[in-house]
């Protein structure tokens, strides 16, 4: 199957992207076509710093490869390496209903979460995920539980202009696995856990055992349970979900049990996590520091990745203009 994702470089990423989005990724690649995306361009419809932009991409790039994306197997590059985004971006913009982009939940969000700053970029976020997709005959698109509204419109983007101008795009799927799918945050277990909140409400993937051990000590339990020897509720508390995504099936009938007997504490169980949680997280810290130390390995994995996508993008890019009567092609 091809498959189709990406991810923007805006900071450390915590354990909410690794479950929702990469983990999955790296299972995939084992036996489909896949092509990943670090999108710089849609990290710039909020305000950022420049400067620290390369760093940024370099290190997700980084992050990406130590959790076992391998450019062996998938396809791995930078969104603006690749002008075909763009483009396509423009032309799915003037086939998408302006009433579409204003509904989608993360544009009512972020306008009002940065007021001062209401792009049209920001609305436009969407068209621009649209041809990432759709320029690369995209089956199945892996993400968290939140792109799944962006992944529907590209649907109907898709739908729209191949009736509008013929057969041209394949129809994506969304790709949503349930575990992992909304991992909650730490500090407020009705959010979804990221980066936005602050470091205390997330556990980021570079995190040390001991950091993430005090991270855990802080985090928000059941919060009908008091004292050590009331009955617990693990179907309530997050560190119970946390430990179904993290600890071996015999270890969380054990804990669900013994915490609803209130054979043990909140600070046993939190113990048992962290030692869990860093064990899963020890290869991938391993690995970045290998790579971190190897700038040039990383950047022509990265070109080369480029090269791979340009080549598919463009075909398509030239299919459309010409479906659409555009340019010298038609
Ligand atoms: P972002 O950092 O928001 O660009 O997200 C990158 C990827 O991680 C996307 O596929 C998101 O759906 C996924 N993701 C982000 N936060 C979470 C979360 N708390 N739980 C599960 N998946 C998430
Ligand atoms: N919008 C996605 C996010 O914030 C990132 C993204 C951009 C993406 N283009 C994509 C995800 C294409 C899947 C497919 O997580």
């Amino acid at each position: 199957m091809k498959i189709f994702s990406g991810i923007q470089p805006s900071g450390t990423l915590h354990i909410g992207n690794y479950l929702g989005a990469i983990k999955n990724w790296v299972k995939l690649q084992q036996d489909n076509d896949c092509v990943f995306c670090i999108v710089d361009l849609h990290a710039i419809t909020v305000a950022y710093d420049a400067k620290k932009m390369p760093q940024r991409i370099f290190e997700l790039a980084v992050d990406l490869l130590a959790c076992g994306i391998s450019p062996q197997k998938s396809i791995l590059f930078v969104q603006s390496d690749v002008k075909e985004h763009t483009e396509l971006g423009w032309i799915l913009s003037t086939i998408t209903p302006l009433a579409e982009l204003e509904r989608m939940t993360q544009y009512k969000d972020k306008s009002g979460q940065h007021k001062e700053n209401i792009n049209a970029g920001l609305l436009c976020y969407p068209t621009l995920m649209a041809a990432d997709i759709l320029l690369y005959q995209t089956q199945a698109v892996p993400v968290g539980q939140d792109q799944k509204q962006h992944v529907e419109l590209t649907r109907t983007i898709a739908h729209k202009f191949n009736n509008t101008f013929g057969e041209t795009f394949v129809i994506p799927k969304p790709l949503i696995y349930n575990t992992g799918a909304k991992v909650m945050s730490l500090t407020d277990p009705t959010k979804k856990m990221s980066k936005s909140a602050g470091p205390d409400s997330y556990i980021a993937l570079i995190d040390e055992p001991k950091i993430i051990a005090k991270k855990l000590a802080k985090a928000v339990t059941d919060p009908a349970r008091k004292r050590i020897a009331d009955k617990g509720h693990p179907e309530k508390c997050n560190i119970f979900t946390l430990h179904q995504l993290f600890s071996p099936a015999k270890q969380i009938s054990k804990i669900d049990k013994d915490c609803q007997s209130a054979k043990i504490g909140c600070v046993g169980c939190k113990k048992i996590l962290t030692k869990n949680i860093a064990q899963e997280l020890a290869p991938f810290r391993a690995k970045r520091q290998e790579l971190l130390v190897s700038p040039q390995t990383v950047k022509d994995i990265l070109a080369n990745g480029a090269k791979q996508a340009q080549n598919q993008a463009s075909s398509m890019a030239s299919k459309v203009k010409q479906v659409m009567g555009l340019g010298l092609s038609s």
